[in-house]
């Protein structure tokens, strides 16, 4: 039997033009969360396993895990996501990082899902968390980065909606019940949207176990930002609903409101979110899975034995973003400039001075990439050279050596001329 080309299930190949592309979108985060003042980081793929099973969501550690036994008998697990591995890095300098701390960092996670639109088993994440405040302006503030961000590759709020809610919410009206019945619950809540009403109902009473619950939970989602305000403190804590309020007002006035919904149905499936939690949406109901998800979660920090410390942040994976900029057709027409120059080869034993001629423009900064085979088909080698992305072909034969030039050929505008070899490199754009 032969090999498979195929990459693993739910992984991409990206070839050179789709890593065009791919570097673009991480460009375009980068720029953005550099405009805020957040620095970059990176860290290891693999954690040991432990780090989820205390830090992560339940789903993950039990259904989503790629994990193995490492030669030295060590439980490993390859990273589903960021937020556990961040907690312990910061926790580990704890009094050396500057706070505010902003960070953010693109890499690549597994979770062993059913693959599917916007689903698969290897993704990219952009992450960004900002620690040390607890305040909302900090929350405001990386939801303000988010939409900025859908804003930088064109995007408005007729294509996105973003959600939130504050998890305090959930565990006030659930807090009858123990760990397990909330999970439970929330898991239900969590599918209203994808589930009919009736089957909704169905899973709901099964999870609750009883009537009480179950219209708690109604209640609860039919909540608003008004009545969230109105509600008696023995119901709900006034600074909740407060924070609540406060967090949307600055946003609508720092011109973020549009597409701004409060939507108590918003879950999320991790368990170390202790306050605001949201989730964007892609307008486009084909494209029915979040781009980005996130929340404030103040004590994960502290869990590794250390003082705590607030943070708020959020993930947005690629493989979502990637169709909401095809969806809505924003990907850029043409992406990276044709740039630098390829370098033809007329005869065998021309090989060195055009390997010379090679040096001596990269050496300036031209990406210069030569023909390793002579011909003098020219037709053919400009094809490639255009293929290839290339600004200019050059060709260096035994005249143009005896004459000091070189023969540029400019790919976009079809112009062709003799160039003295000590002008070559402006000729160039060097
Ligand atoms: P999450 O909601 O699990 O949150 O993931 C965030 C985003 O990553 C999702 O909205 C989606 O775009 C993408 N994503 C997740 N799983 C997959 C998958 N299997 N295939 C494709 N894309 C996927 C977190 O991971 C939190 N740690 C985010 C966070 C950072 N919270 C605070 N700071």
């Amino acid at each position: 039997m032969s090999l498979s080309t195929k990459p693993y299930i739910g992984s991409r190949d990206f070839y050179p033009d789709q890593m065009k592309f791919r570097n673009w979108m991480f460009g375009v985060q980068a720029e953005v969360c550099r405009r805020y003042g957040y620095s970059e980081y990176a860290a290891p793929l693999i954690e040991p396993l432990d780090l989820y099973r205390a830090k992560s969501s339940e789903e993950i550690v039990s259904e989503q895990l790629y994990r193995f036994t490492d030669r030295g008998e060590r439980e490993i697990a390859i990273r589903p996501e960021l937020t556990p591995t961040l907690a312990r890095m910061v926790a580990a300098r704890i009094n050396e990082l500057p706070r505010p701390l902003r960070w953010f960092s693109v890499g690549n996670f597994m979770r062993y899902e059913r693959p599917g639109r916007g689903r698969l088993r290897e993704f990219f994440q952009l992450n960004v968390d900002l620690l040390g405040p607890d305040d909302f302006t900090a929350d405001a503030e990386v939801l303000m980065l988010a939409i900025d961000l859908m804003r930088a590759y064109g995007a408005s709020p007729e294509h996105f909606e973003v959600r939130y809610s504050d998890r305090r919410l959930l565990e006030a009206y659930l807090s009858d019940y123990d760990t397990e019945k909330i999970r439970a619950i929330s898991r239900v809540i969590d599918k209203r949207a994808k589930i009919k009403p009736a089957e909704f109902e169905e899973q709901l009473a099964t999870a609750c176990g009883d009537d009480a619950g179950v219209a708690k939970v109604k209640k609860l989602l039919a909540l608003t930002t008004e009545s969230v305000a109105e509600l008696p403190a023995d119901e709900l804590d006034p600074e909740i609903a407060g924070r609540i309020s406060k967090f949307a007002e600055f946003l609508r006035e720092q011109g973020y409101g549009d597409g701004l919904v409060f939507d108590p149905g918003i879950v999320r499936g991790f368990d170390y979110y202790t306050g605001l939690i949201f989730e964007m949406y892609d307008r486009d109901p084909e494209n029915n899975r979040a781009l980005f998800g996130g929340g404030r979660y103040n004590r994960l920090v502290g869990m590794f034995g250390k003082q705590e410390i607030p943070a708020v942040g959020f993930g947005m994976g690629d493989v979502t973003l990637e169709n909401f900029i095809v969806s809505h057709g924003l990907a850029p027409a043409e992406l990276g400039e044709a740039r630098g120059a390829y370098i033809a080869l007329m005869s065998a034993d021309l090989a060195g001075p055009v390997a010379k001629l090679a040096r001596e423009l990269r050496t300036v900064g031209i990406d210069v990439e030569v023909a390793l085979e002579a011909t003098k088909k020219f037709g053919k080698q400009f094809e490639l050279a255009e293929k290839k992305g290339r600004r200019f072909m050059l060709i260096l034969g035994e005249t143009e050596l005896e004459n000091g030039v070189v023969r540029v050929k400019d790919l976009k505008s079809g112009e062709q001329q003799d160039v003295p070899r000590q002008d070559l490199a402006a000729a160039l754009g060097g």
